[in-house]
């Protein structure tokens, strides 16, 4: 796949992939190519966790249901990230940001916008919400052919250090170059991270993976090949919108719009392509 369409294909799949395993040619590609990334003085300051072992993949979906599940029914996750949700698309397009949750049944359509708007999360819980939205995490963790856990030396990733800087800025270019191996693949990439926002959860899936105290966890990843005809979950978002090319760039400084043939140059990237659709 040429790199340019792999980077426009490129987005989280939240439906069930397809059963089979990913190759072994495939794994090693993966780890490979993220390794090409760049990283403070070559420190590679990642080590990857490969999970297939179902048992193991089981107990950290149960995990991730239960974290999901808890993190509604206190109101933190509401509370914390209520300003990224979009219940139609109007708003999803007029803001181009967040995530709009396109796909609810429709008994909690009414409810979902207000509590989310009146910050009262805890009250999802009495109409179902949280249980539905944990048995969906749960479910998709389950079923899903690889986990891929990534965790950083910790002598590189001190947080509130230039050095837990520059590592986060490594494992973000080690994350968009499996994203976009995993694009041209065809296999589907999703962050699960609410685990790791419960923090008895994670020591569990920590203990689990039996990572050494000098590396800390900071990502999860669901992995499989993609199924073009999977069901999608009871409660589902998309996030294709993006911002204005000239509210994101400025010129030769930040008070200065982009200015023309700059702002209108055709796009090399959008023409004559289609708006990436799901999964
Ligand atoms: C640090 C980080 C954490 C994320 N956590 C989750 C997550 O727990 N579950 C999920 O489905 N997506 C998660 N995402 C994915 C974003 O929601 C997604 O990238 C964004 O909405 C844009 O959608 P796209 O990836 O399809 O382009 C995370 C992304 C980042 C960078």
């Amino acid at each position: 796949m040429d790199l340019l369409e792999a980077i426009r294909r490129r987005k989280t799949t939240n439906t069930p992939f397809r059963p089979e395993r990913i190759s072994d040619e495939h794994k090693r590609l993966l780890i490979e190519a993220a390794s090409r990334a760049p990283s403070h003085f070559n420190s590679q300051p990642w080590r990857f966790i490969v999970v297939e072992d179902k048992e193991r993949i089981a107990q950290i979906a149960d995990i991730a249901g239960d974290s999901m599940k808890r993190l509604m029914d206190d109101g933190s996750f509401v509370a914390r990230y209520r300003r990224y949700f979009r219940f139609d698309e109007k708003e999803s397009t007029a803001t181009g940001s967040g995530i709009y949750v396109d796909n609810i049944p429709a008994l909690l359509k009414p409810m979902v916008r207000l509590v989310f708007s009146e910050q009262v999360g805890a009250l999802l819980s009495k109409f179902g919400a949280s249980s539905i939205l944990g048995n969906d995490q749960r479910k998709i963790v389950r079923d899903a052919p690889l986990l891929l856990a990534i965790t950083l030396d910790r002598q590189e990733y001190k947080p509130g250090e230039l050095s837990g800087l520059y590592a986060s800025i490594t494992l973000g270019a080690v994350i968009q170059t499996l994203w976009l191996v995993t694009t041209a693949l065809d296999i589907g990439m999703q962050f699960i991270s609410t685990p790791l926002e419960v923090t008895d959860n994670k020591a569990r899936i920590v203990a689990l993976l039996k990572i050494p105290d000098e590396y800390e966890l900071v990502a999860i990843f669901r992995m499989g090949y993609k199924d073009p005809d999977a069901a999608r979950n009871t409660i589902d978002w998309t996030s294709n919108q993006r911002k204005p090319f000239t509210e994101l760039a400025r010129y030769n400084d930040w008070e200065t719009p982009v200015p023309e043939p700059f702002a209108s140059a055709r796009s090399l990237l959008w023409e004559g392509a289609e708006t990436p659709s799901r999964p």
